[in-house]
């Protein structure tokens, strides 16, 4: 906790030093949230695992602080309310008051990221058509080779059943466009080659000292004994085809609203 402390002063010194111009001090704010773009949902999102993951989780659902992932909260009623709450913290509980030397747009941002994962998807203009986006995902796209929705298709790649939760729409865009950006250890895969010659490639499912478990792309598991092998490559690439220039721009932007609009179903406790 002190260490987390000490590292917060960090920011606000530097914040404090390279912010020039207004006030960086917080202004009680009574009017609308002035900073709604899709950019700022997604520094919202930086901004938030920086300020307010520690207690509230990466993805919002709660930890030390309460979920907020809620289109309702306690403590507020409004936009402004939140602001209040966030700028001022909540006295005589472990919610403080954001970092001093923040800006205001700091606070909009993170409010902003906040109602966006908490809107029903509708409510967030995106540029494509969930219905349409569906299709491209059963058809042209062929993701269900790779993925499970609900129960179905492979697991060749993660479930994408709540993806609108994890993942911001610009993520999902570079998620279809640069698959091997930020490949999680759980996809890497292996390519042995055995004594004879023959090959076999699958996704890592587990390693340990003597063996493998490998799924190939018939889904068939294998095991690999490793001594005797002639051969053995790890691979950090993503299995996943870049869908760029594969895809139309209309298509992509469907297909980004069809997997932002897959979320948990969010009941008030
Ligand atoms: C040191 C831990 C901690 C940090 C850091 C923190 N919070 Fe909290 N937060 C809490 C706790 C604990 C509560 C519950 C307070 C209460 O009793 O209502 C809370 C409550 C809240 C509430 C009220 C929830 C409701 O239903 O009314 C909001 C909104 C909130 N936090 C947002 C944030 C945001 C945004 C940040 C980052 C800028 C942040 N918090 C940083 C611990 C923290
Ligand atoms: C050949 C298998 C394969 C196909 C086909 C495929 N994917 Fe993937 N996908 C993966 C794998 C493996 C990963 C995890 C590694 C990574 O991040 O690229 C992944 C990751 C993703 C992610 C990020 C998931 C997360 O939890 O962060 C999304 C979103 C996604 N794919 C969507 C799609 C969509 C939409 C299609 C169809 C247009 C598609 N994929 C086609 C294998 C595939």
């Amino acid at each position: 906790m002190i260490w987390l402390q000490g590292r917060h002063a960090g920011f606000a010194l530097v914040a404090a030093s390279i912010v020039l111009g207004p006030s960086p001090g917080l202004a009680v704010q009574e009017g609308e949230n002035p900073h709604t773009s899709l950019e700022d949902v997604d520094a919202g999102q930086r901004l938030f695992g920086m300020h307010c993951s520690r207690c509230h989780g990466f993805d919002a659902s709660g930890d030390e602080g309460p979920s907020l992932r809620r289109d309702r909260f306690r403590r507020a009623q409004s936009d402004a309310g939140l602001f209040r709450v966030i700028s001022e913290g909540v006295p005589d509980t472990g919610m403080p008051p954001i970092s001093r030397g923040r800006t205001d747009q700091t606070v909009w941002r993170i409010i902003t990221f906040l109602r966006s994962i908490n809107q029903p998807p509708e409510s967030i203009s995106l540029p494509g058509d969930v219905e349409a986006g569906r299709r491209v995902y059963a058809g042209r796209g062929a993701c269900a080779t790779c993925h499970m929705i609900a129960g179905t298709g492979r697991l060749l790649g993660p479930d994408l059943t709540t993806i609108g939760d994890r993942r911001s729409p610009a993520e999902l865009r570079a998620d279809l466009l640069e698959p091997d950006r930020d490949v999680a250890l759980r996809w890497w895969s292996v390519k042995v080659t055995y004594e004879d010659g023959r090959t076999l490639e699958g996704i890592r499912m587990n390693e340990d000292t003597y063996s493998y478990r490998l799924l190939d792309a018939d889904e068939n598991l294998w095991s690999v004994t490793k001594r005797g092998l002639r051969e053995r490559e790890r691979i950090e690439t993503s299995t996943m085809p870049s869908y760029d220039g594969d895809l139309s721009a209309s298509e992509l932007d469907d297909l980004i609203a069809y997997l932002f609009s897959l979320r948990t179903e969010e009941s008030l406790p």
